[in-house]
């Protein structure tokens, strides 16, 4: 079986050459994930010249405001229709339905395909002290399980989680939500600032549906060898 459609490469660079580049080596990825540094500095024409290579973009520009911002800035990211889009789960029910409701009310109008909407739990660099600083109760855990339910609840599509919360999520929330996890090491690979790292194969067993990697890929001497050898270890 061939898992490369469950790993999307994250571009975590502002050069659109190098990024460019790696759609002509592995474009037989399940996606290219652009973030915030590589919007900034490229903008939107910077996210058309990949997607125009034809492969699926997941665009990480991570929103989270009021309802009616929020919505306004997705509305205007679906014309480069994106394969997935996130926003912060933190931004409460009423952004993630509005989130929702305008991705549908626009792709219908447009003919065009509807992205998939993750949700961002806790992120990895948040911990028990800055849950002190925030009034929040209880671990990391606790809040992630806390945010993967509402996520559910307000309709969208998937959640971005670390790889050590994926058992517990399926446990609690079962098979609606679709798992997008980074912080993946095949193994006897550079672990670089990554702390809480699981193997690729390790992640699918335990319900990841995609997989983020970025430099045991892109800064790998040959990407295309190095995307095979996690496809062959999954
Ligand atoms: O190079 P590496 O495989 O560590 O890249 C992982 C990607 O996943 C980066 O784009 C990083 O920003 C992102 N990410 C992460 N941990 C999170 C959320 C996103 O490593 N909790």
């Amino acid at each position: 079986m061939d898992f490369k459609n469950k790993i999307i490469v994250a571009i975590d660079t502002i050069d659109s050459d190098n990024a460019l580049r790696l759609t002509k080596i592995i474009p037989d990825v399940g996606a290219f994930k652009l973030g915030l540094e590589y919007f900034c500095a490229n903008g939107p024409e910077g996210i058309k010249l990949i997607s125009d290579t034809g492969v699926k973009i997941f665009l990480d520009l991570k929103f989270h405001d009021i309802p009616n911002t929020v919505a306004g800035a997705i509305k205007a990211i679906l014309n480069l229709q994106p394969y997935m889009i996130t926003v912060h789960t933190s931004g409460g029910y009423d952004m993630l339905r509005k989130a929702n409701e305008i991705v549908t009310e626009y792709c219908h109008l447009k003919s065009i395909k509807r992205p998939l909407i993750l949700g961002v739990s806790v992120l990895t660099s948040i911990d028990k002290n800055d849950f002190s600083y925030l009034g929040i109760e209880g671990t990391v855990e606790d809040q992630v399980i806390r945010l993967a339910k509402l996520a559910k609840d307000a309709g969208l599509d998937g959640l971005v989680s670390s790889a050590k919360e994926l058992k517990i999520i399926r446990k609690e929330i079962g098979k609606d939500l679709l798992l997008v996890t980074p912080g993946i090491r095949p193994i006897g690979g550079e672990i670089n600032d990554q702390k809480r790292i699981v193997t690729p194969s390790q992640a699918i067993n335990d319900g990841a549906n995609f997989l983020v990697i970025g430099r045991p890929i892109t800064a790998s001497k040959d990407p295309r060898k190095s995307l095979d050898d996690i496809s062959k270890e999954i």
